[in-house]
């Protein structure tokens, strides 16, 4: 029988992963013990402070339903998912800059055709987003899919607001055989977090505030490149410094231009101002398989 002391611990813990068939795995989890033990023996956590962990793991879990994502949003804004990020999406010249997913994703959101109104009958500014999908090299992508949502005029997303029963402010849209897409929607607006659920508590208590700059989320991809998910940042935003996710990158801030009542770009009539945002997303090839 040995006694194990917070000395030999770790190594005894460690051991026990001699069974693990999987060496991924197995290195996963031997540098997750090795970090996690060191963490407990550098702030000598008390029992006290271990079970609120566990508490605060526990309501973040329970937090969770098929439209609500604690554990992401957990992972954001201690700036995980943004560093795992980094590591898994090195720039390649002329493509476009990744950046997180962020907790309201939706899979399977509605289809439209270029041109098309997210925002019919919403409150907003009319913003027409247009661009063209190409290759690193500059070259049209025909037939990509641009899957785009983002928070309304009062910064909330569809999924935050119970009485919705339909998508909203989310589509997808195909490029035509120029690689061109366009469609409108509203300017987007800057938004907190969500702050009534445990990482929200953890913000305040950090004393950090919870917003995100104003941005529209976009997903490209067409077969035989790697797709891409990214944001677009509104130009100006008092929050492109201190997102509370870590989430901005230079390259994806973008002037949203404002333009007097008229005729735009594509033709559509306006009777109050609207904006304009043009952006080109790159996408790299897929790496073999
Ligand atoms: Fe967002």
């Amino acid at each position: 029988m040995q006694t194990l002391e917070k000395t030999n611990l770790t190594q005894a813990a460690l051991e026990r992963l001699g069974g693990a068939d999987n060496p991924r795995f197995k290195q996963v989890m031997t540098s997750l013990i090795r970090h996690l033990h060191d963490f407990v023996r550098e702030v000598e956590l008390t029992e006290e402070e271990w079970f609120a962990g566990i508490q605060f793991l526990t309501a973040t879990g329970q937090k969770c339903d098929e439209k609500r994502q604690e554990f992401i949003l957990l992972s954001d804004t201690l700036g995980v998912s943004m560093l795992v990020d980094t590591l898994n999406h090195q720039k390649t010249t002329g493509a476009t800059e990744s950046t997180v997913l962020g907790p309201f994703y939706v899979p399977g959101a509605p289809e439209f055709p270029n041109g098309a109104n997210l925002a019919e009958g919403l409150p907003g500014d009319p913003t027409l987003f247009s661009g063209q999908v190409r290759t690193v090299d500059g070259k049209p992508i025909p037939g990509s899919e641009i899957d785009v949502w983002h928070a309304d005029a009062e910064g909330f997303y569809d999924v935050q607001r119970a009485e919705l029963q339909e998508p909203q402010l989310r589509g997808k849209f195909h490029t035509d055989a120029q690689g061109r897409f366009w469609f409108w929607t509203t300017r987007p607006t800057e938004y907190p977090v969500p702050t009534d659920g445990p990482v929200g508590q953890m913000l305040l208590k950090m004393g950090r505030h919870p917003y995100r700059p104003a941005h529209i989320h976009t997903r490209v991809s067409a077969p035989g490149y790697e797709s891409l998910t990214t944001h677009v940042f509104v130009a100006g935003d008092r929050y492109l410094h201190s997102d509370a996710v870590f989430g901005v990158k230079d390259s994806l801030i973008v002037d949203f231009v404002r333009h007097a009542p008229g005729t735009a770009p594509d033709g559509t009539q306006l009777d109050r101002p609207y904006f304009t945002v043009q952006y080109d997303f790159g996408l790299q090839p897929a790496s073999p398989a």
